[in-house]
């Protein structure tokens, strides 16, 4: 019965997407836990690329359930359109199934993105403007729409009453925007109650008894550690769990039924939008790293933010995920360095920290302590054992290894789908 989830380790697009589907051809389902369409995932098959949002990457693997558990926040005009997308690619999308439970992004939470990260100015998030801090914050508040309440127009109307009579009030008397009548919510929403209703499932239920028939389920996070709303480095986070223990909360599926926990790692370090990054780079290096991984973002497409690998956010994502299993992706991007440095440790005004500060101020504050590692210049794209890589990129992997918590049983060396040295399965 393995279940095994699988989480970013920094600040997201460490390659989830790309290992997710490497897992693919080895399990059943693949479960979507938390996020939205706030997510992109790049997986390139035979030359072919395709850019995920919405849909878990597993819904590219012939065979697989795709799932869309209760801890994600669904925008149905994505949803649909990029269900559109992949069945004009000959993808079967048939097997998709949605949790009841899961919560609807309406027009207004993207609107109310927008209009909040421009009214805070230069204390921005950086958001991907997908609505997705709105709707948790409806979630907790109490004001969401669930999937379900599609199927109920009378509820339905209730509870986007209740939403708009505060948001109208914020939208007109503070946002200076018009307000949005109850109405156009309705018939926005309403207009895909038929087409969501066969895909609507009690996922829990539906997971669980596969577990219990001893079928492999994947739990796939959006975003990352870094990023996750308790863990990450607060308020420069998104507004979801995106911890392995995201994926019990956000599928229904108790901890114990969990086996392994993979996280995913860049060789380097990038990230999107506004928040601390200690090991930064602002020079010709980072230019180097960012055009060389192709560093642009999937959704958005902005230019990502690069930097040194940081063992201290390492252990940290491998203490607070429990990380059994490391896929190391992009090592091939420092091919033809000198050196490569890997920050060991933080200064913070002379006193010198070995793991992550649990003070927000500090990690704001914190210089990089580098150890320098020999580089390589060989090609490493067509490796695909650990023996056929030079001596220092073996030396690189197995440095950082030791610098942070949990095994490497995956190295990524390019994009495309064969593009991995695998050293231990990553199945149970
Ligand atoms: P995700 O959000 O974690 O799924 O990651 P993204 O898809 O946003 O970003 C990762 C990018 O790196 C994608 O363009 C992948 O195709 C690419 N990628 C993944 N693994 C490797 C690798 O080992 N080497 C190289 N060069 N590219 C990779
Ligand atoms: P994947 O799954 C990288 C970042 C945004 C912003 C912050 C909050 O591809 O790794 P949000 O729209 O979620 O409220 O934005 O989080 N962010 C991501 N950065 N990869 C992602 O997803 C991200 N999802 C959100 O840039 O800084
Ligand atoms: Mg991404």
């Amino acid at each position: 019965m393995p279940g095994i989830v699988l989480v970013g380790a920094q600040w997201g697009d460490e390659g989830k997407g790309k290992a997710t589907d490497l897992l693919g051809r080895d399990v059943d389902y693949v479960v979507k836990f938390n996020g939205g369409n706030n997510a992109g995932h790049t997986v390139v098959i035979g030359g072919q690329t395709y850019a995920l949002h919405l849909l878990p990457s597993g819904i590219l693997t012939p065979g697989v359930t795709p799932v869309i558990g209760n801890g994600v926040v669904v925008d149905l005009e994505v949803l649909f359109s990029e269900l559109r997308a992949l069945e004009n690619r000959g993808i079967d999308t048939s097997r998709l199934v949605l949790s009841s439970n899961a919560h609807l992004i309406p027009s207004y939470n993207r609107t109310m993105d927008k209009v909040t990260e421009r009214f805070l100015g230069k204390r921005q998030i950086g958001t991907t403007g997908r609505g997705i801090g709105p709707t948790y914050a409806d979630k907790m508040q109490r004001v969401g729409l669930r999937v379900q309440d599609l199927f109920d127009s009378s509820i339905l109307r209730q509870k986007v009453e209740g939403a708009l009579m505060q948001k109208n009030h914020l939208l007109v008397k503070v946002y200076n925007r018009r307000a949005i009548s109850v109405d156009e919510v309705l018939d926005e929403l309403e207009a895909y109650a038929d087409r969501v209703r066969p895909l609507v499932a009690d996922t829990a239920m539906l997971l669980n008894d596969a577990l219990d028939r001893g079928a492999t389920v994947l739990f796939e996070g959006g975003q990352a550690t870094m990023l996750d709303v308790d863990h990450g480095t607060y308020p420069f986070v998104t507004s979801s769990n995106a911890t392995a223990g995201g994926a019990c909360t956000g599928s229904g599926v108790g901890p114990k039924r969990i086996d392994r926990v993979v996280a995913v790692i860049k060789a380097y370090a990038t990230r999107v939008g506004a928040g601390p990054f200690v090991t930064e780079l602002h020079d010709a290096d980072g230019e180097r790293l960012r055009e060389a991984g192709r560093e642009y973002g999937v959704t958005t497409g902005r230019p990502r933010r690069c930097g040194w690998y940081d063992a201290l956010v390492a252990r940290y994502a491998a203490r607070i995920n429990g990380v059994t299993d490391f896929v190391l992706t992009k090592l091939d991007v420092l091919t033809g360095r000198d050196k490569i440095p890997v920050c060991v440790a933080y200064d913070v005004g002379g006193s010198v920290h070995r793991e992550l500060p649990a003070s927000q101020s500090d990690i704001h504050h914190a210089r990089p302590v580098y150890e320098y590692l020999p580089g390589w210049d060989e090609d490493i794209s067509r490796s695909r054992s650990f023996k056929q890589l030079p001596p220092n990129a073996q030396a690189y992997v197995t440095a950082v290894e030791e610098l942070s918590g949990a095994r490497i049983s995956v190295v990524g060396v390019g994009a495309a789908r064969d593009a991995i040295i695998q050293r231990h399965s990553l199945i149970p």
